[in-house]
Order: structure tokens, then sequence, then C-alpha cells
């Protein structure tokens, strides 16, 4: 006799049974969020070229530990832009937050805040502002693009400082929303409510899915720049000439950031371009970076490189959808418990033992 079918297992709520390792987060968030929700976190522009480049660069870099060090536990504390923080770890603005949970970005602000970490909150979030700040009891940052109207850029700004944000985290690489190659294969439309809780006049939603890019330019930032509240942060920064652009504009950090190969696909890879934003960086601001990280290795790597701290983008999304609040601290965590043992294994007691004699290119 033929066994009846079994029923799938009911999917559980268990972040801990969800998310086991980063790598089963990747596995369980690809198999079991829909096809959508999915495809808007994963995907990148184009070919997905400096998706893929992101992820490969860490592969370029191998560890060279020390041994018997004595080293016994770690400190992984850290100060980002004058904030203490139990690791030099961030979660990266993610927007269209209720696309992904209904926790949203406060569900990511909460579970930073239960690591210890800072929240970077996006400006493309289905909620105000000031919700989601009334939900943080950890340090968080707003994200803004640069672009649109300066009188209706330095309102948000003033909002966010009203509201407890530490800096102004200016977005520079998304003069117009990438071609979301994978998005528009599956017709995949977001339903602005899911990005609009800052602007509910719609302008900001017609703005952002529009074909013109922005009329911003460096002059623009640096006038703006100086009536700010708030500390600017620039993310999105690549190059030496734009690294120079944000130090004359007083930034007091940078992100090298390609968006997580979201908008300009060919892009290149952000750990790759570290070194020339560092030297021209020089140590007179914090530098940190996102893109492509997926273990604690990775963080140890850039951190090795000479970053000051690394944003964490798609894996908290993916925290995000498949367990809330939950999903994300667990994700966290883990990212947080794989750099301790690392630290453990190379033989550095604290954050600043890491450095660049503990890597070797791969031959
Ligand atoms: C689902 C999703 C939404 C994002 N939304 C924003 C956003 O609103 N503003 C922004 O500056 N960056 C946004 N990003 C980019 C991230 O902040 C970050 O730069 C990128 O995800 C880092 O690369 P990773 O995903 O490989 O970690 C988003 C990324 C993802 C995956």
């Amino acid at each position: 006799m033929n066994p009846q079918p079994t029923a799938p297992p009911a999917p559980t709520t268990d972040d801990d049974a969800l998310i086991r390792t980063l790598p089963h987060l990747h596995k369980r968030a690809q198999s079991e969020l829909l096809p959508d929700v999915w495809a808007y976190i994963d995907s990148g522009a184009g070919s997905e070229i400096t998706v893929n480049d992101n992820e490969d660069a860490f592969r370029t870099w191998r560890l060279l530990p020390r041994q018997l060090t004595g080293v016994t536990t770690v400190d992984t504390t850290a100060n980002f832009l004058g904030l203490r923080l139990a690791a030099p770890v961030l979660t990266a603005p993610i927007g269209c937050d209720g696309l992904l949970h209904p926790d949203g970005q406060r569900g990511i602000v909460e579970a930073a805040a239960e690591c210890g970490i800072a929240a970077v909150v996006s400006e493309a979030s289905g909620l105000a502002l000031e919700d989601v700040a009334a939900a943080a009891t950890g340090p968080k940052l707003m994200q803004v693009h640069a672009r649109g109207n300066v009188g209706e850029f330095l309102a948000m700004a003033d909002r966010a400082h009203a509201a407890g944000y530490s800096a102004l985290c200016v977005t520079i690489d998304c003069p117009v929303l990438g071609w979301r190659e994978r998005l528009r294969r599956l017709s995949v439309t977001v339903d602005p409510q899911h990005f609009s809780g800052n602007h509910p006049d719609g302008r900001f939603a017609a703005e952002l899915l529009g074909e013109t890019g922005s009329a911003w330019t460096w002059r623009t930032l640096a006038e703006v720049a100086a009536r700010l509240p708030l500390p600017l942060v620039v993310k999105g920064v690549l190059s030496a000439a734009d690294a120079t652009h944000a130090l004359e504009c007083g930034a007091q950090a940078v992100i090298v950031s390609n968006h997580g190969g979201r908008q300009l696909d060919s892009a290149p890879a952000t750990l790759d371009q570290l070194p020339e934003v560092l030297e021209v960086i020089d140590g007179q601001i914090q530098v940190g970076i996102d893109g492509g990280f997926r273990t604690g290795t990775d963080v140890f790597k850039a951190l090795a490189l000479g970053a000051d701290a690394v944003l964490l983008g798609r894996s908290v999304a993916m925290g995000l959808a498949l367990a809330g609040r939950a999903g994300v601290a667990k994700v966290v965590e883990l990212f947080l418990a794989e750099l301790r043992r690392t630290m453990l294994l190379a033989g550095c007691a604290r954050i600043s033992d890491i450095n660049a004699d503990l890597l070797r290119r791969r031959p």
C-alpha cells in the first residue's frame, strides 16, 4: 500500500528553527518567501554583475591567524559617529519594509537595539520616521535621498533631528531607480503605501518611480550640509573623487556602497573600492561599507582592510521577511557570534587588533 502523501510541515514562526546559520537564512528565504518578496530583496540591477562582484570580492582575501595568543574572550565594542555599539555593525536602510513583514522598519530598529547596534532608517519606509523613532530604544540614523526640493529635504532633516536621530545619512547613488531586470520580468509592482510613510502626498513615490535623474550636485549637498541640524553621512561613495567631495561637504562619515548592486550594474565591488576611499579620507572621518556581507568573516575582512563599520542589507531584509523583529535579531546575533569566533580564531581580543597583517591575497 502506498503511504498517504504527508502534508508539508506548517511554517514555523520560531526564529531559531527558521534561521540556524547565515547560509541557511538565504536558502530558507529563497524557498519560503513569496516570489515577489524574494525577488524584491534579492535582485539587483541589470545582469547583477555588481551583486555577484560584491560577494566575490571577499574571496580575494584569506585570513592569516595568529596562534597561541592567549586570547580567551573578545570585546567587539566599537564607536561609530560617537555612538557606542556592541560591534561595528549597523542595519542598512531598507525601503518598502511593509512589503517584507508587518513589523517593518519598527522591527528592524527594535532588533538593532536588542543587539546593541545602530539602525539606519530608510526614508522610503511605509512608516513615518517619528513612528519608527518611537519604537527605537537604541541609536538610529535617518537615511534620505539626495534629490527633490531642498526646502523639503531640510524639513525632513529637522523632523529627524526632533525625533532623536543621531545623524542624517544621505544616499547619493539613487538619482533614478536602477534597472531591476528580475522585478520587471516578474512584473512586480510595489504598493506606494509601503514606501510613502514619510511622504503621504505621493510626490516622493512619483519621483522615485519616475524616469528622470536628480538635479542635485555636490554644490547642492554642500549648501544643504551647512544648514543641517545633524551630522552628515554620505552613502554611496565609491571613488577617490567622490570621497574628496564628501570631505569638502563636511561629512562626518562616508559609506562605501553601490546600493548592494541595485543601482548601476557593473559598478565595482565595494570591498575593492574601500582602499581607494580610505586613502583619500586618511583617517579624517569614519568610513563604513556595505555590499555582499554574508558572514562574520566578511565583516572581519572589511575591518582588517580599514573600515570602521559594516552595514547589513539583504541579510537583515531576509531576516525581517522571514520572522519580523525576531528574525532580524537572529540574523544580527549570528553575524556577531561569527565575528566573535573569527576574532578568537585569529587571535584578536579587540576590534582594534584586527588589521591588514591578518590578510593575505589569495594566490
Ligand atoms: C530590500 C532592500 C531595500 C533597500 N532600500 C534602500 C533604501 O531605501 N535606501 C538606501 O539608501 N538603500 C537601500 N537599500 C540598499 C541597502 O541600504 C544597502 O546599501 C545594500 O543592501 C547593501 O548590500 P547587501 O544587500 O549586499 O548587504 C536597500 C536594499 C535592499 C536589499
